[in-house]
């Protein structure tokens, strides 16, 4: 270690390197960080010195302090070092108004250095370098701005969610890592078990389990920040292990979860963003959701909802909408225009892949192209009114099934919305979607899948017909076809919450009775053996007094995502995995030795 003089003293630091002000001139104070820049001119040396709040400007002149000057004209980039000086005014003009600290510098007294540094491998915060790179090298990423400060908006958001919820009187409280298998939809991450052989834990998709126990336990109000792991594909707002917002309580009802939740996020929008949203937040239906946005995420930060002309376009001779089950169709505003011939080939092909057949499209006020051809002037007439459609606008048209209809539309909607830039930036549309389907049926395993997840309650309503399904499939040993058509139909208390067209959390109203637990189970394909084996444990709690309960998750990465405005998740987590789930920095996975496996009674079988 370098050193001038022991007056600097680690330990004794005066201040944040950002925080100083005019206020401070006159103050002697003590500075650590790291150099982000060194220039030397004629003699007095400038260094910006940096920390995780910002830089200040310091000057080593060899008239105030020689030695330290000296020495300053060793610094590099990224040298950690300490620094005592006095404030001072900049000399007139030299102010720099960028920079919070831009009116003051430090006249260096001392110096010392803790430790050089390797030329980067990469300028902090340049996006233009390969992600993997930066990956690698992720605390080098987290020195420069952009990390730093979404890490630091994380902490806040988490510090407010946790003071929100205490005052509301719910306990923060762990749940185990290494458990069974929680049925969230995803692959499990498996940890071999030494003490048992051949045996696994699985690390949790969700504290799910726990925390309906913890209810059944009396704890009444429950919450934590939580890592969850999935193994899935990755993408953007995806990570093999991310953290969420958990929470559970008792006593309750959706309309009390809601309104708990939407203060919540509203507060949070409100201090980190200065965003005011107006509460209660709106409701949509799925049902609605599919119907007008093609989306149970429906971004309604503009419009383009999706019209249905089915009826209108029953007779109207022409083969792709007459003979289509439904046919739905989009307004682009002024989109004869702006779209070109190009541009609609390019749509074409992107709702093909996704299922569509074709994309039909007239530009309103031209006399042909592949529809207008097919269609009378009074049926163009009559879907111009329907749509409100204006001379310059394009509609578009999807006809098939009605899952392709919104899938295919929907997902052309949310391109356009980009693709025209219709979307301000300071827009926040947080919204919930309410009365999601209990069940979703898969054709190729020809079997039910809870949509949420097994606990969910479903509507009252449905509980005679979910009652007697069971029982007739109990007797018969298979899904009574009969009623597959209104099981499909049957609506959970299951709500989610979104905002900007991001699903931001999810929940439900849960089973808190073994009898409804094991028909859900039952109409869920589980033989009760199997349900016995995974969820023996729920099934009996439940039968010692279990109170009514509900709650809901929020993907705090995501939240942090959309509130620092980053694109990815990766950016609002410290040390993320890349697309291949893998850690570059400690490069893991990794191989482990032979005698681990054969503790672990373990065999590996590559081909
Ligand atoms: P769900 O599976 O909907 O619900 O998850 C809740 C929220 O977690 C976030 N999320 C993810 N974030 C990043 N990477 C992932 N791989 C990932 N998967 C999910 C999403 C999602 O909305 N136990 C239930 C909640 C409940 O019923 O209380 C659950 O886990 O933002
Ligand atoms: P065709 O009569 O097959 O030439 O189709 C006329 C127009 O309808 C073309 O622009 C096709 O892209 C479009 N089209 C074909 N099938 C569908 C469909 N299922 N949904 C929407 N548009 C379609």
């Amino acid at each position: 270690m370098a050193t001038v003089t022991q007056a600097l003293r680690l330990g004794e630091r005066t201040h944040r390197n950002g925080s100083l002000r005019a206020t401070d001139v006159g103050q002697r104070v003590r500075l650590f960080g790291w150099v982000d820049s060194r220039r030397d001119h004629g003699g007095v040396i400038f260094v910006d010195l940096r920390d995780r709040t910002g830089l200040v400007q310091v000057v080593f002149q060899p008239e105030i302090a020689p030695e330290a000057h000296r020495m300053a004209d060793r610094l590099r980039g990224e040298y950690a070092i300490g620094v005592s000086g006095m404030v001072r005014h900049r000399a007139p003009g030299m102010a720099n108004p960028k920079l919070a600290t831009g009116e003051i510098e430090i006249a260096a007294e001392d110096l010392v250095i803790y430790n050089s540094s390797r030329s980067l491998p990469f300028p902090l915060d340049d996006l233009s370098v390969d992600e993997n790179l930066r990956l690698k090298y992720r605390y080098l990423e987290i020195r420069g701005q952009r990390l730093s400060q979404a890490l630091l908006v994380r902490h806040r958001v988490t510090q407010l969610i946790r003071r929100f919820l205490d005052e509301r009187g719910f306990l923060e409280i762990e749940t185990p890592f290494l458990t069974k298998s929680t049925p969230e939809g995803a692959r499990d991450y498996l940890v071999p078990s030494r003490l048992s052989p051949g045996e696994f834990f699985a690390l949790p998709q969700s504290p799910q389990l726990f925390k309906q126990i913890l209810m059944v336990a009396g704890m009444d109000r429950y919450f934590q920040i939580v890592r969850c792991f999935r193994d899935e594909d990755l993408r953007a707002d995806r990570q093999p292990e991310f953290t969420q917002l958990d929470v559970e309580l008792s006593w309750t009802d959706q309309q009390e979860v809601l309104s708990i939740h939407e203060e919540l996020m509203t507060l949070l929008l409100r201090e980190i963003r200065g965003v005011h949203v107006a509460t209660p937040l709106p409701r949509l239906t799925w049902a609605e959701a599919l119907d007008r946005y093609g989306s149970d995420k429906p971004d309604t930060r503009f419009g383009l909802e999706l019209l249905d002309v089915t009826a209108l376009t029953r007779d109207c001779g022409f083969k792709v909408f007459a003979q289509a089950p439904h046919v739905k169709c989009l307004r682009v505003p002024g989109g004869g225009d702006l779209i070109s011939r190009s541009g609609l080939d390019a749509m074409t092909d992107f709702v093909k892949k996704f299922g569509a057949k074709g994309l039909a499209y007239i530009k309103v006020g031209e006399a042909s192209g592949p529809v207008v051809k097919n269609l009378t002037a009074t049926m163009l007439q009559r879907l111009f009114n329907e749509t409100g459609a204006q001379t310059g606008d394009l509609l578009l048209f999807g006809a098939d099934s009605y899952d392709i209809v919104v899938e295919t539309l929907g997902r052309l909607r949310l391109k356009i919305g980009e693709d025209l830039r219709i979307v301000s930036p300071d827009q926040w549309n947080l919204l919930w979607v309410v009365d999601f389907p209990m069940f979703e049926w898969h054709a190729e395993d020809r079997r039910f899948y809870a949509m949420h997840h097994p606990f969910t309650s479903p509507k009252d309503e449905a509980l005679p017909l979910i009652a007697s399904a069971a029982a007739q499939w109990r007797q018969d040993g298979e899904l009574p076809q009969q009623h597959l058509a209104e099981l499909s139909q049957i609506k959970a208390n299951a709500y989610d919450l979104v905002l900007n067209g991001v699903e931001l959390g999810g929940g439900s109203i849960r089973i808190h009775r073994r009898d409804l637990q094991e028909q859900i189970f039952t109409l869920l394909g589980l033989e009760p053996a199997e349900a016995h084996k995974k969820f023996g444990f729920l099934l009996e709690a439940f039968e010692f007094g279990t109170p009514p309960h509900g709650g809901l998750a929020f993907g705090l990465d995501r939240l942090v995502m959309l509130l620092t405005g980053a694109t990815a998740i990766r950016d609002v987590i410290a040390f993320p995995k890349t697309q291949q789930a893998r850690d570059l920095m400690v490069d893991a996975p990794a191989s482990v030795a032979e005698r681990q496996l054969k503790e672990l009674s373990l065999k590996l079988a590559l081909d």
